[in-house]
């Protein structure tokens, strides 16, 4: 098959890396891709969110399948075109898609199916949005209704601080995103990341990770799309995944089949262990990035298989994926100042070492390459990933292959990756 990927990710590196050793891909083409991929794939040069410019390759190319990897093309509907063209394509609907691009589509979605989550308001004035504050109690979360790049969420400590925060949201902070916004009861627990495919009726489980959403160590700093991730999670489960596929997935899957909008594509639950269960905190309508990376590296089946099958319906009969039992950890490098303002065009030096280093497999984010260089192109920009036979041993493999042979001074990672489960 002559598939395309589209996105420029570490999560799209990890993918088309998984995807060329399918037997299935004959031909794989990413749109735009990074320096890495383009070592293992053919780029083409447009972006995931010029959809004008997607149709017009897709349409040129004749491709046998795409897979969309991140979610502003899913959210603008570029399923539903690819649809309309009679192209096979591995994601779900714009109206599917929703289950990520609002928040409070997805809140009242889960209330009117009994699903699991944060009790929550919905607003769109000030004043009412103020009352309902008012009623809960610190600390306060407040969402941005839509896409807002892993950033529209602020947990706020008094009121008076989140009634500020709710005057920028009103005051269009994230622009549209912001001009209807969630109000949520506070959670506590661990926070798991679980994957499912579904095909708009059966739901086939994947693995759990854990990701690291703040900048700094100890869970410092400002939220990011995610400093480094770790697969299997001790904390998750099997009897916790069951009652995630039970109370949560699948009820999901149902739902949306029955309200005319069947979801075909990843389901990322984003879930709070709390005292009283698994609850919901958001979905994500795609695999999430960095967990993606780990995903990639601990399966053993053949994923082009998976999607295939997902696409045409036929999850009821593929065969359950088959998992790499050693764990993987994935330590994200960022440029300094991420996820704030930071320089592009820095060299990264010593990756080629990588291939000396058992267990190591580097994915590029935002990197490009020039003059034989690798330059840092973006906020998140490499992901060591090292698999071991334990979760200690692959941390310590990472760390030493970024202190001992990665020559970057702009760069910076979290020190602390994988640290809930090492303590456990
Ligand atoms: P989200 O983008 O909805 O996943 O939120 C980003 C982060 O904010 C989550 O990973 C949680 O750490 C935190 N968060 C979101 N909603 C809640 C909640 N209701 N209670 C506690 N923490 C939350
Ligand atoms: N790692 C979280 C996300 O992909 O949204």
């Amino acid at each position: 098959m002559k598939v395309l990927l589209i996105g420029s990710g570490g999560r799209e590196h990890a993918l088309a890396w998984k995807l060329v050793q399918s037997e299935h891909v004959t031909d794989l083409v990413c749109a735009p891709g990074n320096a890495g991929i383009v070592d293992i794939a053919a780029c083409a040069d447009v972006r995931a969110d010029d959809m004008v410019g997607l149709i017009a390759l897709i349409q040129r190319d004749a491709y046998d399948f795409v897979i969309i990897g991140p979610e502003q093309p899913l959210a603008l509907g570029l399923v539903d075109v690819l649809q309309e063209m009679g192209v096979k394509v591995f994601g779900p609907t714009e109206a599917a898609a929703q289950l990520e691009s609002s928040k409070s589509f997805t809140k009242a979605f889960c209330k009117r199916h009994n699903i699991p989550t944060a009790d929550f308001g919905t607003f769109s004035d000030l004043k009412e949005a103020k009352a309902f504050l008012k009623t809960m109690t610190a600390p306060y979360v407040l969402k941005a209704d839509g896409l807002a790049a892993g950033k529209g969420v602020v947990i706020a400590q008094t009121l008076k601080e989140a009634n500020a925060e709710l005057e920028e949201f009103f005051s269009g902070k994230y622009g549209k995103a912001s001009e209807t916004v969630v109000i949520e009861e506070f959670m506590t627990g661990q926070e798991v990341s679980f994957f499912a495919l579904s095909d708009g009726k059966t739901g086939l489980p994947l693995i759990g990770a854990q990701d690291h959403k703040r900048a700094y160590d100890g869970d410092k700093g400002p939220n990011t799309g995610g400093m480094g991730a770790y697969s299997p999670a001790p904390v998750f489960t099997q009897e916790i995944m069951q009652t995630v596929l039970e109370t949560i997935i699948q009820p999901t899957i149902d739902g949306m089949h029955n309200e005319g909008h069947p979801f075909v594509g990843v389901l990322f639950a984003g879930l709070m262990l709390t005292q009283d269960g698994p609850k919901l905190i958001e979905y994500n309508v795609r695999f999430g990035d960095p967990e993606c990376q780990v995903l990639m590296r601990r399966l053993q089946s053949d994923l082009m298989e998976l999607l295939i099958a997902a696409e045409a319906g036929q999850l009821d009969k593929a065969s359950p994926p088959v998992w790499f039992d050693d764990p993987v950890v994935n330590i994200v490098l960022a440029t300094k100042g991420y996820p704030g303002d930071y320089k592009k065009g820095s060299e990264i030096k010593g990756l080629e070492k990588a291939l000396e280093r058992k267990g190591v497999t580097v994915f590029h984010a935002g990197t490009k390459s020039k003059d034989g260089k690798i330059l840092a192109n973006g906020g998140r920009v490499l992901n060591i990933t090292a698999q071991a036979n334990t979760l200690e041993s692959a941390v310590e493999t990472a760390y030493r292959f970024i202190d001992e042979d990665i020559d970057w001074p702009e760069g910076f990672c979290r020190r602390d990756i994988a640290h809930h489960a090492l303590k456990e």
